[in-house]
């Protein structure tokens, strides 16, 4: 296993699309590895394999229970619902933006044996996975985003929430 560079916005590699895997082999378990060891370094919430330079459909998000799911030629096959929230991204450090994704998404993919299995997610990680899954096809969330801020103004926008959390109860 390696902790690899993640490749930043503005490197041509961000935006290519994957091809899918076809061989779940030893490059296969390797490349997996090396994402969990970057993302765990990093100590972010998805990794997608473009973003360690690989062109290929391979994907890691960790859900709400702490769990690391592994995913190849992961598709999005159902959803629900709406939600509007910040997104941020290890490849575009510093920057937050305001995203709107389902809800509740249902993924199909493969294991890294190539065993097909499906896994649903909702709230953040339904994001993680819209996310995750558009680094596939070349994108960005920085694309979707309707506005983006920095670390002062996420802040602020926290701290904002919390207030109003706060006088609700
Ligand atoms: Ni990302």
């Amino acid at each position: 296993m390696a902790i690899r560079t993640i490749y930043k916005q503005g490197d041509p590699v961000l935006n290519k699309k994957c091809h899918p895997v076809t061989q779940f082999d030893q490059k296969l378990w390797d490349l997996l590895d090396d994402l969990r060891e970057t993302l765990d370094q990093a100590n972010g919430v998805g990794l997608a394999a473009p973003q360690i330079g690989i062109l290929r459909r391979v994907v890691i998000v960790i859900n709400q229970d702490d769990e690391v799911i592994e995913l190849v030629n992961p598709e999005i096959i159902d959803q629900r619902g709406e939600q509007e929230g910040p997104e941020g991204c290890l490849s575009v450090p510093g920057v937050w933006g305001i995203v709107k994704r389902p809800e509740w998404v249902k993924v199909k993919a493969f294991d890294r044996n190539g065993q097909m299995f499906e896994v649903e997610g909702e709230g953040l990680t339904a994001r993680c996975f819209c996310h995750e899954l558009g680094h596939l096809e070349g994108q960005l969330y920085t694309e979707l985003a309707q506005k983006l801020l920095n670390d002062e103004e996420m802040e602020a926008l926290f701290d904002q929430q919390e207030d109003e959390e706060a006088e609700e109860q």
